[in-house]
Formats: C-alpha cells, structure tokens, sequence
C-alpha cells in the first residue's frame, strides 16, 4: 500500500499565522495565532505583522503537527501561501515553507490565497462532512483585501468575472468603524452592535460599477462626510444611534454585495451559490443568502466562520487538489503580493 497523503499547509498573508495538516485530503489540525499588536493601531500595520509571524510560525507549526499526531518526516508536501497579501508576511510562510520542504526534501506546493478561500468549501474533517458546491457554481469572496465573484469550473478552474475597483467589502467594513471609533477590525464589531437597530434608518448611496464589479470608497466618504455632519449638528449623535448606524451601513454593504450577485446568477443561470472570505462570516450577509435561497430557488453554501476567516486548512486542502494533479512549485519561487488567479 502507497504511502498516505499528508499535507501541511502555512498561511501568513496578513495579520493571521496558521498552520493546517490534512492528511488523505481530510483536515487533522488547524492552529491559527491571531495577532492582537495592530489594534491600537486601527488596521494591520506590515511591519508588526511580519516580526509577529515571525515569532508565531515555528510553534504554531509545532502545534498542528502534534495535534494532528504527524511527525514531520510523514509529511507528503509544504502547501503555502504565496500571495496576494502583505509581502514582509508572506516571505515568513513562503521561507518558512521553502526551508522545511528542502530539509524534508518534499515538494512545495504555492497556493493563492483568495483561489484558497473558494477551496474552503471543499475542507472535510472528522466532524465536517457538509454538502459541497457542484461545479459550476458562483463564489462570492469577500474578505479585507478582496472583494470577487468566481465563476468556479472545477477544484482548479476558475475565472473572476467581478472585483472590486477600489476597496474590498472587509475594508468598507473597517473603515466604517473605525469613522465610528471602533476597534479594529471592525466588521464583527459592526455586526454585533447592528443586532437591534434598524437598517433602514439611515440611507446610504449605492456606488455604481460596470458589470458585476463593485466600488466602495465613495460609500465610504459618504459614510464619513454623513457621521461628520450629524456630529456637528449633535456632538452625541454616534452615541445615541449606534445600533441604527451599524445596521443602515451593514444593511449597504450586503445589499450591494447581493444585487451583483443575484445579477450574475440570473445571467448565467447558476443557481449553485457560495460565499468565502472573512466577510462571509457577516450574520446580516448570511441571513439574507438564505432568504434568496428560498426566493430564487438557490442552493446556498456558507462555510463554517472558522473557515471563512484566514486559516490554514485552506491552505493545506487546496494544496491537496494540486498534489494529486501534480501542480508543484520549484525552490525558486517567491512571495508574491499581488499574484493573481482565474485570469
Ligand atoms: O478573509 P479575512 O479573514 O482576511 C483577509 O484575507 O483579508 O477577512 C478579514 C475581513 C476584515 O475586514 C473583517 O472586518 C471582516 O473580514 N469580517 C467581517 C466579519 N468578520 C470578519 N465583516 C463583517 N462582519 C463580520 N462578522
Ligand atoms: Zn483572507
């Protein structure tokens, strides 16, 4: 009997360390180190993020391996994350990764990170063994750094037919709240603190982009420019409607997220509908994915939050689809900030 598949997969794209071991294409340890340095900062600042992984790496790796009950000596293959993201963090994982697969003398796997997030769906473990997107399907990835809907062909196939022309719904998020004096980052807080207002009490302009692109920056200078008036007219205006800001700015961003959506199922007649990135982990985003699931007769994929935020397992699961189709990288490769994908 051949030797089973085992993979580790390291992801350090922004503020997340994460190491991952899936083993026969199922996930048997997930360890992510958060980094909690940049919150009086009010966003990721690069240089803290790649001295923290920096210090994380070594015993988050250590971690998942003796989780998973692996030896390193087991491992089939090192499936990292080359980019899109922070370079001073992407060449921790990415040495990290080409150091250990050279010592092992195992190949390396360089994986993207957002064609990583769509993988997410496919993550099985012990307890995960959810019902799976059949391909085709339309992947909605929204995380702090990108915003996309994926036409996603196979494991491997995929083409992004819509992104972001400025910044990412994760971001419209963020800066709204930190415009609000929330920490960062600010969607979860957002989300927390919309329960109870109502999102129709303030109204907020719909940016417009071609096709099924988005634009958020000028929701956001709206946003900005709105909060700084009514602060001037009432200097506890923030204070006073907190829950009905969070609720009218969250109830925007899905809205504009969801009207491309639906646009693009309708065109192409996909009714296979997934949502990835951080942002998926939105309750008010969710919420109404299930709505259109009844309404437009949808089958509707939502990951578990734990796999919609960075990690490792995504990693380390995409890595897998591109061992068995023998996708390997040199030891020439490098960190990539903007490497791209489904082009
Ligand atoms: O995918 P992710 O963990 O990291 C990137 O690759 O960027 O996404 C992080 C983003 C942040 O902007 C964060 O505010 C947002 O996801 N986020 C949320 C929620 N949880 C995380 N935004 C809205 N509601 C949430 N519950
Ligand atoms: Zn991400």
């Amino acid at each position: 009997m051949s030797n089973p598949v085992v993979i580790l997969g390291i992801e350090s794209s922004c503020d997340d360390t994460g190491a991952a071991i899936l083993r026969e294409g199922k996930i048997y340890a997930n360890i992510v180190a958060s980094q909690s340095v940049h919150k009086d900062y009010g966003g990721v600042v690069p240089e803290l993020a790649s001295r923290a992984h920096q210090q994380n790496i070594v015993p988050v790796v250590h971690e998942a391996l003796k989780k998973a009950g692996v030896d390193k000596s087991e491992l089939s293959a090192i499936a990292f994350t080359r980019g899109p993201g922070l370079l001073g963090s992407l060449l921790v994982g990415t040495s990290f990764a080409k150091s250990l697969a050279l010592g092992l003398d195992i190949p390396l796997l360089e994986i993207n990170h957002m064609h990583a997030h769509i993988i997410a769906h496919f993550i099985e473990s012990e307890e995960e063994n959810n019902a799976k997107p059949r391909f085709p399907f339309l992947c909605l990835t929204v995380s702090g750094g990108h915003t996309e809907i994926v036409l996603v062909e196979d494991h491997l196939k995929m083409k992004v037919i819509g992104r972001t022309n400025d910044d990412a719904a994760g971001e419209a998020f963020d800066k709204a709240a930190k415009t609000i004096g929330l920490d960062y980052p600010g969607g979860p807080l957002i989300d927390q603190l919309a329960h109870g207002g109502d999102p129709f009490a303030f109204k907020f302009p719909h940016p417009k982009a071609k096709g099924y692109d988005y634009s958020f920056s000028g929701l956001k200078t709206a946003f900005l420019y709105f909060i700084r008036d009514r602060m001037q007219e009432d200097s506890n205006f923030i204070k006073k409607n907190k829950a009905d800001i969070c609720a009218s700015i969250q109830h925007t961003i899905v809205e504009v997220l969801l009207k491309k959506l639906i646009q693009a199922s309708d065109d192409l007649g996909i009714k296979e509908i997934a949502i990835s990135g951080g942002v998926a982990a939105n309750s008010k985003l969710r919420k109404e994915l299930l709505l259109l699931k009844k309404s437009k007769d949808w089958s509707v994929y939502i990951p578990k939050i734990e796999f919609c935020t960075d990690n490792a397992a995504m990693i380390a699961m995409t890595g897998y689809y591109k061992y068995l189709n023998g996708n390997f990288a040199s030891q020439n490769t490098s960190a990539s900030a903007r490497y791209t994908y489904g082009d």
